[in-house]
């Protein structure tokens, strides 16, 4: 083992996943040296911060997570969690894959992967309000900007994906028929991207609304897309629901110094202590984070597993119609590690 990795359990569900994807991690002799954190509720109750700087420092010095999902505290003046982390590591990508896992959806096999922006656009949260007569609350007014420098940034790591990835096409998507400015630098920068890989990757360009049209009328028109914060972060659930939700979306949030893995789902407290949690998601999450530091073999030998136990196989826990446990789905894909 050579990797240092921080390790966030995260509350709710959070510990028994991780539980689950670290034994599945060790099977495979995963390189990952682990400095377990805190965060969310956990660093609540232990010293008072969601996000300790503690958590921040050992990320700083590995630039690796896989993190639990995190019960966002409410009141107490907290910040996002999920915020905090992407501005100070700069994770300007959020890299959300969508396949098809379990057979017999609506959809059959989708295979596609979408990129957000995750730092500028309407997220910046630039609001406030403005007074009309006596109404304080009179006027919202809420302010976006993209930078030249971010569009470029985020649409050739799109594109490099597709490249290393054997991806064919990337699509961008934006709305610059009426965001003239603010998706229309996108628009103009991923234009030029695009030409930088004319002949090894195809390019198309969709307009949001028709691309979401798109997306559910015919999926599997669609390779790679890379697009801005707000409508990325719409479009990534509607990819994730298009194979069944929640329980199978992996995410990851990357930049120049550092990556953090982890489930789209939140900490799920309705089913939390239940053993019942399916821990897919998350092992998805530590797939992708073995590919990002190039130990392919390792990953390919889960997803084979994967595809052995519960594609095929049909071993599933309960939010995907089966009934196993979340240890005996572990227990099954342990087994089925070829
Ligand atoms: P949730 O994703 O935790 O749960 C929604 C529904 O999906 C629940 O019925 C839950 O039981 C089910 N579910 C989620 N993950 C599952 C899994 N792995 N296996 C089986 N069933 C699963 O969303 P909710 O309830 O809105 O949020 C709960 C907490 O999580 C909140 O504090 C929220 O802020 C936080 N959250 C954290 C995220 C993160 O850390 N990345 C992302 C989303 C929510
Ligand atoms: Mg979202």
């Amino acid at each position: 083992k050579t990797i240092p990795a921080t390790l966030i359990p995260g509350d709710g569900i959070g510990p028994e996943i991780v539980e689950s994807v670290i034994e599945i991690l060790d099977a495979v002799d995963a390189p990952f040296v682990w400095d377990r954190q805190l965060a969310g509720m956990a660093g609540v109750d232990a010293v008072n911060d969601p996000l300790p700087k503690q958590t921040i420092e050992s990320i700083r010095r590995t630039g690796l997570a896989l993190k639990g999902p995190l019960t966002t505290p409410v009141g107490g003046g907290f910040k996002s969690i999920n915020v905090t982390l992407r501005q100070e590591f700069g994770l300007f990508a959020n890299l959300r894959p969508t396949k098809t896992i379990v057979p017999g959806g609506r959809f059959e096999d989708i295979d596609l992967v979408l990129f957000r922006e995750n730092l500028e656009g309407y997220y910046a949260a630039m609001e406030h309000y403005i007074p009309v007569g006596e109404d304080p609350k009179g006027i919202a007014l809420s302010s976006g900007f993209t930078s030249r420098a971010e569009c470029r940034r985020i649409v050739k790591y799109a594109f490099d994906y597709a490249e290393k990835n054997n991806r064919k096409t990337v699509t961008i998507v934006h709305k610059a028929n009426i965001l003239k400015l603010l998706t229309g630098l996108f628009l103009e920068e991923g234009r030029k991207v695009a030409e930088e890989y004319k002949g090894r990757i195809a390019f198309n360009e969709r307009i949001v609304d028709a691309c979401a049209m798109q997306l559910v009328i015919n999926p599997w028109q669609f390779d790679v897309i890379v697009t801005t914060n707000l409508f990325g972060d719409i479009l990534s659930d509607l990819t994730a629901g298009l194979v069944g939700g929640l329980g199978m979306a992996p995410g990851a949030n990357i930049g120049e110094k550092a990556a953090v893995f982890e489930a789209v789902h939140g900490s799920a407290p309705d089913i939390a202590g239940k053993g019942i949690a399916n821990p897919l998601a998350l092992l998805l999450a530590a797939v992708m984070m073995l590919r990002h530091v190039g130990h392919n073999k390792q990953a390919d030998r889960i997803d084979a597993a994967i595809k052995k136990v519960i594609t095929e196989g049909g071993v599933r826990t309960k939010d995907l119609g089966g009934n196993v446990t979340s240890k005996e789905l572990t227990a099954a894909l342990k087994q089925g590690l070829a």
